[in-house]
């Protein structure tokens, strides 16, 4: 069978789609370097799919480590590239480290890809591309606007990287997926988000605190022009996300792209807020959240969900799991990894 390889595969996306991949049968290679993973997931896919995936454990930022790589797996027939640093607030910290980890490393992929005889390449980008949107539900031709961190900076520019390599290698097929907001766990507990640290996002955090790990959700802000005042977003589970995953590759490796640079949201079409998305976890944990209202949090946009019909039409992926399927799924999550009782 086809073999695919997965960077960052130990990560939340990363392991998800390691997990669909397999299922579908094909062999795959993780490379990841460990800086925010654990190499125990590889027993969490294992536990799932009964196939233990081929690990090397690689930094991506060096060059001569890529390039040896390549020499040992030249049959490689496709690359999902999720390998990258994903913190909003600490890519403002430190910048330099997200442009070189997100972008050097992008572009030592894209060198050794280009000499594989099946060129075809999946790129973890993110609605961060599109800033403030002026028209919700957001579109793939919606302008994209001046980055609000070096994060989305580093997606920009990796979409911009991947398009003017494209133009000139009629070899390389690529597919820029743009998440929205992952969320959720795999159905059997066995993988699911691990944040080290505090959590950044909203939906660890929420699990965080009714597991007792966190005293009090802080709500940033809830004095937006939107109905509740707190902010919206597309919060897709990360099942429905690893899916996308496959059939964009799907569509590459049968041909079926009608250019070699195309671009899709990933996303549910359904905008929720923060209050919405508390309450959506409390209803399916029956359990009431600790929470209080906080100031805003720099950078972040008011709203942003997809317009999902490029998806469903071109791709023919849909997301199938509702919000509470999602909050349900990360609530069941955290009670496996804290040994809480139902
Ligand atoms: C969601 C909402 C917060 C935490 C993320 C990733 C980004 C990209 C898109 C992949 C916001 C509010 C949060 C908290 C809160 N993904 N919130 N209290 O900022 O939309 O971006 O998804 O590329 O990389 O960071 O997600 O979960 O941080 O915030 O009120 O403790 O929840 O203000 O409105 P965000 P998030």
């Amino acid at each position: 069978m086809k073999k695919i390889l997965v960077t960052g595969g130990l990560g939340f996306i990363g392991s998800h789609t390691v997990v669909e991949l397999q299922s579908e049968g094909y062999d795959v290679i993780i490379i990841d370097d460990l800086s925010n993973s654990s190499v125990d997931v590889i027993e969490g896919i294992k536990a799932i799919t009964g196939k233990l995936p081929i690990f090397e454990k690689l930094d991506l930022k060096e060059k001569a480590s890529v390039e040896r790589f390549f020499q040992k797996h030249s049959d490689i027939s496709g690359v999902i590239h999720f390998a990258a640093s994903k913190a909003v607030g600490e890519s403002i910290e430190n910048p330099l480290l997200y442009y070189e980890n997100n972008l050097n490393t992008l572009i030592y992929m894209l060198k050794e890809v280009l000499n594989l005889s099946a060129s075809n390449f999946i790129f973890s980008s993110s609605c961060t591309v599109y800033g403030q949107a002026d028209e919700m539900p957001i579109t793939e031709n919606a302008p994209i606007k001046p980055a609000e961190s070096p994060y989305g900076n580093t997606k920009q520019i990796g979409e911009e990287i991947i398009k003017d390599t494209c133009k000139v290698n009629d070899n390389l097929n690529a597919i820029a997926l743009r998440y929205f907001n992952p969320i959720g766990a795999h159905p059997s507990t066995k993988i699911g988000e691990l944040p080290i640290g505090v959590p950044q996002n909203l939906v660890p955090f929420i699990t965080q605190t009714a597991a007792g790990l966190r005293e009090c959700l802080s709500v940033f802000g809830n004095d937006y022009t939107t109905p509740d005042g707190t902010c919206i977003r597309d919060y897709i589970h990360v099942v429905d996300l690893a899916k996308a995953h496959v059939v964009a590759l799907e569509r590459l490796l049968n041909d079926n792209n009608q250019s070699n640079f195309e671009t899709f949201n990933v996303g549910t079409g359904v905008g929720s807020s923060v209050l919405e998305v508390i309450r959506s976890f409390e209803n399916v944990s029956g359990q009431s959240l600790n929470y209080k209202i906080a100031p805003r949090r720099e950078g972040d946009v008011v709203k942003a969900y997809a317009n999902t019909k490029k998806a469903n039409t071109i791709l023919g992926w849909e997301a199938k799991s509702s919000l509470d399927d999602a909050m349900l799924s990360a609530w069941k999550w955290e009670k496996n990894i804290r040994n809480i009782e139902d």
